[in-house]
């Protein structure tokens, strides 16, 4: 299977924020950021390997700016590395200011998927080569999250998480 690049699975999904899709503040509903997010990743990981994909974990999401109904967003979704069957999806979520065009970054998550067959049953992906700084400091930070989420789901014992162990050596 040829490696691929993150840039080849870049997805970007521009949209507005509309009054139905808001809190009491008049700001995006949370859960619909999320599922916008969602979205945007799961077609960046079909894109990686062309196989069904599904959602096995959200593993980081931080709201770090409220984002106000009219606002223009761009979610940018890339794999950061992939593993066996699995996939590492970063999305970037921008706010675009409707007089300069600036962007200011509103959002941050770290989705993982799993490709698979029509059984569910896993299946293999093909690995990925970082290009830029970025994208090599996601790719070598990816198996520590993994173990992470793999010890939060109770799926890996901690004791085996060698790469969040040698964090506090
Ligand atoms: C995701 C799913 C297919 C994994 O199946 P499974 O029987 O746990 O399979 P495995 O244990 O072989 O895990 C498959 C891969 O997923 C990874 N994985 C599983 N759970 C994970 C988690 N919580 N966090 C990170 N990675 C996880 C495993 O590490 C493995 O990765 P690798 O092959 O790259 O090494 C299965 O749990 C599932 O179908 N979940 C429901 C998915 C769903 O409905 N999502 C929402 C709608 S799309």
């Amino acid at each position: 299977m040829t490696a691929k690049t993150p840039k080849e699975s870049l997805t970007i999904l521009t949209d507005l924020v509309l009054p139905g899709e808001t809190n009491p503040l008049d700001n995006l509903f949370g859960g619909e950021l999320l599922a916008r997010m969602d979205r945007a990743s799961s077609i960046a990981a079909r894109r990686h390997c062309r196989r069904i994909v599904v959602t096995a974990s959200v593993n980081h999401v931080a709201f770090s700016k409220a984002v106000p109904v009219g606002s223009v967003l761009n979610i940018e979704a890339k794999v950061s590395r992939a593993f066996k069957s699995s996939m590492e999806i970063f999305v970037d979520v921008w706010m675009e200011d409707r007089e300069s065009g600036q962007k200011t970054k509103v959002n941050e998550g770290i989705y993982t998927f799993v490709a698979v067959d029509e059984t569910n049953t896993p299946v293999a992906v093909p690995q990925i080569i970082p290009e830029t700084e970025l994208e090599k400091e996601r790719y070598d930070s990816a198996l520590r999250r993994k173990q992470l989420s793999l010890v939060l789901s109770k799926k890996m014992k901690p004791s085996e998480a060698t790469e969040l162990k040698a964090l506090f050596k």
